[in-house]
């Protein structure tokens, strides 16, 4: 599944359910966000390394007030949204897992030919 690059607007963001098919047979299951931020859309595995919880877990959101940072709403945990790097005294210098994108005639896929896209999320609610 692609995603329509026009569903991202600046400072917007939608999650995705991703599957990971490995060589044994078994299959991955993981949730990314998608965001654009100063023009570009990046993507990371929707998971804070803090306490292991997506960061939109108790609020429907990732960016802080000044929509400069990405913030997990569970401990308010700030990261960088261009490299994902945690900006907070306990987990500084950890990163979010980034996911590759490839972006070719308005939609989004992702890199790694073996891992799919098999739902997609705004506010909560699937979109597709
Ligand atoms: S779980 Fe993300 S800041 Fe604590």
């Amino acid at each position: 599944m692609k995603i329509a690059s026009a569903l991202l607007a600046e400072n917007d963001f939608l999650t995705a359910d991703i599957e990971l098919k490995r060589r044994s047979g078994l299959i991955n299951k993981a949730n990314i966000l998608l965001f654009q931020f100063n023009g570009r859309v990046y993507a990371y595995l929707n998971h804070c390394m803090h306490m292991q919880r997506p960061l939109n877990c108790q609020q429907d959101a990732i960016f802080d007030r000044e929509r400069q940072r990405l913030r997990c709403s569970m401990h308010g945990f700030v990261f960088e949204p261009e490299t994902g790097v945690c900006l907070s005294p306990v987990c500084e210098g950890q990163q979010l897992q980034p996911i590759k994108l490839i972006e070719q005639d308005g939609f989004l896929s992702l890199h790694d030919k073996q891992a799919e896209i098999v739902a997609i999320y705004r506010c909560g609610k699937e979109l597709i």
